[in-house]
């Protein structure tokens, strides 16, 4: 092996031998859960807000300037979202695929959360002005309306997921229904 590549080759095995050190020391302490929570909460922060532009934008029109960044929040809450499920596969669950399972079984707001997040995987997919051209926008509006059902469903297992009901979970669906109750009387 030439000198440079070996080089790099021990510091890769350095790298991941790090790395593990680093998941090791995460799993051991309570960060795991940590970073499970956190995650969770941005991104149903940022997939609320996705929500607030359109009753936003009715009443303070200046602000539809920045509808484009609907898109964005919706991307980053989604990637969040992601991040949680990852988090608790692996660094909670190491994979144990078996354990996860039985954890679903009866626990209706982790059911709620994978259904939320596997309605949003489609509109994910369709936030870029490709998919908007290709499927019409009408089409591709009737799509994007599953955010009524995915954030209702997100909060929902947000709430459950407390084993003590607190108040954030409960202002976040407070603003969630005023929403739907505004797009509900909005509607045409
Ligand atoms: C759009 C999708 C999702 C969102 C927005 C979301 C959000 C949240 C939030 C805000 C919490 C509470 C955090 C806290 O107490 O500070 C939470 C907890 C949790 N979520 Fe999710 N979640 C989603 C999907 C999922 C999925 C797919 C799973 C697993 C299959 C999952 C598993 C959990 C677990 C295990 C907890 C912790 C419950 C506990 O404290 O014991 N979530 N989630």
């Amino acid at each position: 092996m030439r000198p440079k590549r070996l080089i790099l080759a021990i510091n890769l095995v350095i790298l991941l031998l790090l790395l593990g050190q680093m998941l090791a020391a995460i799993q051991a302490s309570d960060m795991a859960s940590e970073l499970r929570d956190t995650s969770g909460r941005w991104a149903s922060y940022l997939l609320l807000a996705t929500m607030l532009f359109t009753p936003l934008g009715y009443y303070r029109p200046v602000l539809r300037r920045y509808l484009p960044l609907r898109r964005h929040l919706g991307l980053w809450g989604f990637a969040l979202a992601m991040m949680h499920l990852l988090i608790w596969v692996t660094l909670e669950f190491g994979f144990a695929w078996a354990l996860m399972w039985q954890e679903m079984d009866g626990n209706l707001f982790i059911w709620l959360g994978l259904v939320a997040l596997l309605l949003l995987v489609p509109l994910a997919l369709t936030s870029n002005t490709r998919a908007m051209r290709k499927l019409g926008y009408r089409n591709w509006q009737a799509w994007h309306s599953l955010t009524y059902v995915a954030v209702p469903l997100a909060l929902g297992h947000y709430l459950l997921a407390q084993k003590v009901v607190t108040a954030e979970p409960v202002l976040l669906l407070v603003v969630l229904v005023m929403v739907l109750v505004w797009r509900y009387r909005h509607a045409h």
